[in-house]
């Protein structure tokens, strides 16, 4: 903020400015409301000041020096119990216990006390050449970090010569071929119920039946390249898209990542990226810059929908 705008005393009021932004920020990144983040707060400033006349007593009761090792073992026994107890309890009063049980279970999951949480698992459904199934199996199976928290476990085909067949057998990634009766009569629906968090569409050209669909809601994500809901629809897949952009003049094109419905590349949009088409553009010099805004955005947009859903479980 320019200083011309602080009137008395500047540093005053640009540490306030600055506790503003900074409680603004911690709001946005815990994604609750105003009222909230004061409860919140108010859990805090009990918690600490509970835990700081707790500390002071014990220490006067068993008569412990200050900054002797005692009174840091103390110290360090309130921080890493009585704190969080205190927290929880103050959380319950305050209507907030949920917010702080939800990073408690993160600690106590971190030293080992809970079980972690077990990697999400993503069956891929490919029928072509499969360059998004690997910039995905790359993105999650080959990121230790990442691998923990999902991974593809699964890919799915109906064209047993696809590109993904071979990537499947790289990665070693148990692979299925089904048949049009198969994915229509839903024969291994049930196994993908059981065994799968989030179907992710790379390049997959049948239409999902709409028992899968009602099975599996918001648990399907598609990718398409074109801006939705301009060119998609039956018929509508790799380079057909790209002619009839080109066919209509069009200026710009893009990808669209969005949750499958039972209708032909419909669905709620999740992402969509655009990009120029340029004088002399041909459909393969514009699949490839679509192909790259895919594999830029893709598995990122796999990711966030992952996180939201398991904030969502966690709530
Ligand atoms: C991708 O461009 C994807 O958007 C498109 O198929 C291509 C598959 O490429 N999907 C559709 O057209 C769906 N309607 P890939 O096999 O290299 O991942």
């Amino acid at each position: 903020m320019p200083e011309f705008f602080l009137p008395g005393k500047p540093t005053h009021l640009c540490q306030q400015v600055e506790t503003v932004k900074m409680f603004k920020k911690l709001q946005e990144k815990w994604g609750i409301s105003g009222w909230r983040f004061f409860w919140v707060m108010c859990t805090f400033f009990f918690t600490g000041t509970t835990a700081a006349w707790v500390t002071a007593k014990i220490t006067l009761w068993f008569n412990i020096e200050k900054w002797s090792v005692s009174f840091w073992i103390l110290k360090l026994c309130i921080l890493l119990i009585g704190y969080q107890i205190l927290l929880l309890f103050f959380g319950a009063i305050f209507g907030q216990f949920r917010f702080f049980w939800k990073y408690e279970k993160k600690i106590l999951r971190a030293v080992g006390i809970l079980k972690k949480a077990p990697a999400y698992r993503i069956i891929i459904f490919a029928s072509g050449a499969g360059s998004n199934a690997a910039n995905l199996i790359q993105y999650f199976n080959h990121n230790s970090k990442k691998a923990r928290k999902a991974q593809v476990t699964k890919i799915i085909t109906n064209n047993p010569s696809a590109g993904v067949t071979e990537i499947a057998k790289n990665e070693n990634i148990p692979i299925d071929i089904i048949t049009k009766a198969q994915f229509e009569n839903g024969s291994y629906l049930n196994d993908w119920i059981k065994n799968a968090d989030l179907i992710v569409l790379a390049g997959f050209l049948w239409k999902c039946p709409e028992k899968m669909v009602k099975a599996l809601p918001q648990k399907i994500i598609n990718i398409h390249p074109a801006l939705l809901p301009k060119y998609g629809g039956k018929g509508m897949y790799g380079s057909h898209v790209h002619e009839a952009v080109l066919a209509n003049g069009e200026l710009e094109s893009g990808i669209t990542i969005h949750f499958i419905d039972e209708h032909y590349d419909c669905g709620e949009i999740i992402f969509q990226a655009v990009v120029k088409i340029e004088k002399g553009e041909t459909p393969q010099s514009l699949a490839e810059k679509i192909h790259h805004l895919e594999h830029a955005y893709y598995p990122p947009t796999v990711e966030k929908v992952i996180k939201k859903a398991k904030a969502k479980l966690n709530q």
